[in-house]
């Protein structure tokens, strides 16, 4: 028996929550078909999809953030057989939209409709973590776990909560032809902050959250203002500058990195304001020598 399922790509981080929040596109996404095998193995048969690198993806299980996922789930329910697993991405490999996260969420979201009792949305959350870490290196759950849940999602070591967003609330992602891996877009964050520094980002995330939860426009813009993460990666994204300064002055609620990067994302307060700064956007990038695309997504 064979079973399908798909991951959405996601914004993580949403700039001031860097591994705790994260939101899905409705773009991009990777497929996964599992089969329930006799063998009590994981095995990944083939990795297709019409992205760049897809060919450089490891099929060794462990070193597979679907396998590593599906490992993981067989040896806590201790399972008497396997899965046999074949990926289709569709979403960029080192963009910042949570290809890796994906991969490991539509696997697991398909072996979990194989089993003969199926988990709860949320137990499979630790699975997706197992997976996410063979990628990058740590265990964040920021892209794996509204791509569980759908939405905005708050994602910490123990477990991940859905996060009530705004209807008007809408983002513009953009995805220029860049690769930045999320290794090296980490590596830059491994300096010390200043006191000062981290007050002024917990006022920003507080305002946020609050903003979020009431539907306000003017405290998710006052919260939406990353002073310290962001600042250190923009340096390895040609064009950041420009992209966001073009959502900002298209009444951008704020604009930030897309996870690691080298994706920008803009929140904004209607569908019709996001429509009309995508075009603006994705020239920024344009203009500093990357094909680009831009999404439009109801966050
Ligand atoms: N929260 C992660 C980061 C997302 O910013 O490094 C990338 O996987």
């Amino acid at each position: 028996r064979s079973v399908r399922a798909f991951a959405p790509a996601s914004v993580g981080n949403i700039g001031v929550g860097f591994d705790l929040l994260g939101h899905a596109i409705d773009g991009p996404r990777d497929v996964a078909r599992v089969t329930r095998i006799e063998e009590p193995v994981v095995r990944i048969d083939a990795i297709r999809g019409d992205v760049a690198g897809v060919d450089r993806l490891p099929l060794d299980a462990p070193s597979n953030t679907a396998g590593r996922a599906l490992m993981s789930l067989r040896e806590a329910l201790d399972l008497p057989f396997g899965f046999a697993v074949a990926l289709e991405k569709g979403i960029p490999l080192g963009s910042g939209l949570g290809g890796s996260a994906a991969s490991c969420v539509a696997a697991l979201v398909a072996a979990n409709a194989l089993l003969d009792t199926p988990l709860a949305r949320e137990a499979l959350y630790d699975f997706a973590l197992d997976g996410e870490s063979v990628s990058s290196g740590s265990r964040h759950g920021d892209n794996v776990a509204p791509m569980l849940l759908g939405g905005v999602a708050m994602a910490t070591s123990e477990r991940m909560l859905a996060l009530a967003a705004p209807d008007w609330l809408h983002a513009v992602v953009v995805h220029p032809d860049q690769v930045l891996e999320t290794r090296r877009s980490r590596a830059a964050l491994a300096e010390p902050y200043p006191l000062h520094t981290v007050v002024e980002h917990t006022a920003h995330l507080a305002q946020f959250l609050l903003g979020l939860q009431h539907g306000d426009a003017d405290l998710i813009r006052a919260g939406l203002h990353d002073v310290l993460v962001e600042p250190r990666r923009a340096p390895l994204i040609p064009g950041f500058a420009q992209v966001k300064q073009a959502a900002l002055g298209h009444d951008a609620l704020g604009a930030s990195i897309s996870g690691g990067g080298p994706s920008v994302f803009a929140w904004f307060a209607s569908r019709a304001a996001a429509e009309t700064a995508a075009p603006a956007m994705r020239a920024g990038f344009v203009d500093a020598g990357f094909e680009a695309r831009a999404y439009v997504t109801p966050v």
